[in-house]
């Protein structure tokens, strides 16, 4: 069932990434780019977009540029976070990463490519949202990927390897490298729906919370997880010296946590009734996925 959301989505998302680039000018960048975010990976951001906007009756039409931007930064993170000065990873969605195909430089240019393509989708004349409200989201996606968020966590991350470290600066580590960008979905979407700026500020807090989750979710894949499954190497982390919750707590206590915090995201859902129902869903897979 979840599967299939995610298959469907990610080729709603796919194909309108495939119509955008087609319409621009060519470029020897078009290729590593479309290897790096055309590329499988779960959309779950895209899906929880679309969740959430299943909770404002919001068509997944009005979001579709949201989730074709997301879906670029995050595929850009991916491939900067595979370089040789990052984690060195050779392994991405079951087949070499783009340094591996395309070399360094270009992987590293496809990636800038990335990150400004997404704020041509979004400021792009042809997505028809109210300009006030673009421009509040575009703003907010910039303060989501830049030092405030993915980039800042990543240098932390990176910063903190081979070194013990409290809970608090994991927790801020990982919700600055994965949660701020899963706060920019839900927050999109509230603010399209014209949600006051006291539901936008939660809709950002919950985000945060679920990026959280899918990131030490991740961690315990690395753990635990099959590489055939996930598509890259796996037990990584600890060789790396990464600080993680499980490297802090043990698997078992980590655990813990990351079900207790699950535990408050459904909770936090429960006001929306049946109209979360999806995006419920999906939390419980955040945890408990394969893949
Ligand atoms: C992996 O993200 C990196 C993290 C932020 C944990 P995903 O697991 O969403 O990667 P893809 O897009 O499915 O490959
Ligand atoms: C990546 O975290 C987070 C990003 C923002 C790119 P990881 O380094 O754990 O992601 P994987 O395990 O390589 O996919
Ligand atoms: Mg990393
Ligand atoms: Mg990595
Ligand atoms: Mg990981």
């Amino acid at each position: 069932m979840i599967e299939k959301k995610l298959i469907n989505n990610g080729k709603k998302v796919d194909k309108f990434l495939l119509s955008y680039i087609k319409k621009q000018e060519k470029s020897l960048l078009i290729n590593p780019m479309k290897y790096g975010v055309i590329s499988g990976g779960k959309k779950i951001r895209s899906t929880i977009i679309i969740d959430t906007g299943k909770i404002f009756n919001i068509s997944q039409k009005r979001l579709i540029n949201i989730c074709a931007s997301v879906e670029c930064i995050h595929s850009y993170s991916l491939i900067h976070d595979d370089l040789p000065c990052m984690d060195d990873d050779k392994f991405r969605r079951g087949k070499p990463s783009t340094h591996m195909k395309f070399g360094e430089a270009s992987a590293v240019l496809a990636g800038n490519s990335l990150l400004t393509l997404a704020f041509e989708i979004i400021s792009n004349k042809n997505y028809q949202i109210n300009s006030k409200i673009k421009n509040e989201i575009i703003r907010s996606l910039a303060f989501c990927s830049g030092h405030t968020g993915i980039a800042g966590g990543q240098e932390l991350d990176l910063k903190f390897e081979g070194k013990k470290k409290t809970l608090n600066n994991i927790l801020i580590m990982q919700k600055k490298k994965t949660g701020k960008l899963f706060g920019f979905c839900l927050y999109a979407v509230g603010a399209i729906a014209n949600k006051n700026e006291k539901e936008k500020k939660n809709l950002i807090i919950l985000g945060e919370q679920i990026g959280l989750l899918f990131q030490i979710a991740d961690d315990f894949l690395d753990f635990k997880g099959s590489t055939k499954q996930l598509g890259k190497l796996t037990r990584k982390d600890s060789k790396k010296g990464k600080s993680t919750l499980i490297d802090l707590l043990g698997y078992k206590k980590a655990y813990n946590y990351a079900n207790i915090l699950k535990k408050k995201i459904l909770l936090k859902l429960k006001k929306h009734g049946k109209k979360a129902k999806d995006l419920s869903e999906t939390i419980e897979f955040i945890l408990e996925r394969n893949f």
